[in-house]
């Protein structure tokens, strides 16, 4: 842009500018405007002054040309030619045009005065014009009354302009200087520092204290950002040292199970064996063997935790999915109830497996917390698959609320602590989670899924 290009980049410059620009498109209006008015007020003053003088000595022309009276005539014209300054001469002709006399004395009509700067008026007699008056015109001396005053304008205007550049600098300075000292401090800020105190100076405009208030708070946020950038780097560096624990821990579990394997093999033979010998014998073998069992049951378990989840989303309806759940939970009909609660029949999408999984760890629980009705109630709202679950147990403990959904926190004895673990994994997976709801009797939990991710 051709603007641009000669717009300064300092805002003090830019205000010079703008003054010395304002200063000079007014000092060229003011001064034209004079020479204007002077030019039509001289100009009415010449005429109306030759008007007058015409009228006052018209009757006396008149006689002295019927006289011919040359000496009078040139005796007034040479009078009135000095005392007006800006008439050069008066020509005085006779009826036919002759010449009669003249101001000065020069006994002849210029050939070629030009009519711009002539004033012509008639001497009558009566009704009958015997004569011709010409007032030649002064032009220098017109324009110097016009351009008189102009030159003093000329100096108060470049006066006025140079005294608004030199106010603009100082109001320039007046307010780049809180900036400059704004940003001199923002440069100098010590990123360990943050939040600095920034202060501006004295008669700083209220936009500059805006600026300051506004920077402040930026500073506040970004101490807040760094800290919360750390906590989250400390996270992930923790999250990092789990999961290469994990992966290990996992590995482990595997090399674990073929030797536990191998007791369990020996002492089953073992016992065998020495079923009729020896009686103690088989009862140790057993305890290994059942051990054996627990054991590998565990690291599955703990296999089944650390290795990632692979969804299989389908398209399943509440009817359908209950009636999944009814043939899973077969085995704990003899001990426990459950009712499923439910109205609606439309389809949705979900890994309907795993989420089975994620009730069955609930009803297991349920279970070997002596609960005998379970309720089990389906929903959807706002797009998200709902599930409250309620058994009648003995309930968690307050201060356990908190610790249940831990990996390996468990209050049995022979439980890994992993069961609501995995359905709080599952979930996460699923784009849902788990909560306990709090109960008067038994325990509670509330599962909701967030179908719009799927
Ligand atoms: N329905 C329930 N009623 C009472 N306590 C419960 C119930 N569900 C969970 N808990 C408590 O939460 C703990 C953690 O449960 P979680 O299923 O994670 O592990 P676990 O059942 O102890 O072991 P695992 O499920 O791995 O065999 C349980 O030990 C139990 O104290
Ligand atoms: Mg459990």
């Amino acid at each position: 842009m051709t603007f641009k290009k000669f717009l300064p980049q300092k805002f003090t410059n830019r205000i010079i500018l703008l003054i010395g620009f304002l200063g000079v498109i007014t000092a060229a209006v003011n001064t034209s405007f004079t020479i204007y008015t002077n030019y039509k007020n001289t100009y009415e003053k010449v005429f109306n002054s030759i008007e007058i003088q015409y009228d006052i000595f018209a009757d006396d022309f008149a006689e002295a040309m019927l006289l011919e009276d040359i000496y009078s005539i040139y005796s007034e014209v040479n009078e009135i030619n000095k005392s007006f300054g800006f008439i050069s001469n008066i020509y005085v002709l006779d009826a036919k045009g002759e010449y009669f006399t003249d101001a000065n004395a020069t006994r002849k009509i210029p050939d070629n005065i030009s009519e711009d700067i002539t004033v012509n008026k008639a001497i009558k007699a009566g009704e009958t014009t015997i004569g011709k008056i010409i007032f030649v015109l002064n032009k220098n001396e017109i324009q110097k009354g016009i351009f008189s005053d102009v030159s003093r304008l000329v100096f108060v205007n470049i006066f006025i302009v140079i005294m608004g550049v030199l106010l603009g600098i100082v109001l320039a300075r007046f307010l780049s200087n809180p900036l400059k000292q704004l940003s001199y401090q923002i440069s100098n800020i010590n990123p360990l520092k943050i939040p600095e105190e920034l202060h501006t100076p004295a008669f700083s405009s209220y936009e500059v204290e805006q600026l300051k208030n506004t920077l402040h708070d930026l500073s506040y946020r970004l101490k807040e950002s760094i800290s919360q950038i750390k906590q989250q780097q400390r996270e992930i560096n923790k999250a990092e040292r789990l999961a290469s624990i994990g992966t290990m821990a996992a590995g482990l579990a595997h090399e674990l199970k073929n030797p536990i394997m191998s007791l369990k093999l020996i002492s089953d033979a073992l016992q065998k064996e020495y079923a009729d010998r020896d009686f103690n014998l088989k009862k140790d073998m057993e305890m290994i063997s059942r051990q054996s069992d627990r054991l590998v049951k565990r690291i599955n378990t703990f296999l089944a935790y650390a290795k990632p989840i692979e969804s299989k989303i389908i398209e399943i309806n509440i009817p359908e999915f209950v009636k999944y759940l009814k043939d899973l939970f077969s085995k704990y009909m003899d001990n426990v109830y459950i009712e499923y609660n439910y109205h609606s029949t439309e389809n949705f999408k979900t890994d309907a497996e795993m989420l089975a999984q994620v009730l069955e760890n609930l009803v297991q629980n349920s279970y070997e917390a002596g609960a005998e009705n379970i309720t089990i109630s389906f929903y959807f709202e706002n797009n998200r698959f709902i599930i409250k679950y309620f058994d009648n147990g003995t309930g968690l403990e307050t201060s356990d609320k908190n610790e249940i959904f831990r990996p390996f926190f468990t209050t049995k004895e022979s439980g890994t602590g992993l069961g609501l673990a995995m359905c709080e994994k599952i979930l996460e997976n699923l784009g849902g989670s788990i909560s306990v709801i709090d109960t008067n009797c038994g325990a509670g939990f509330f599962i909701e899924i967030n179908l719009n991710g799927l």
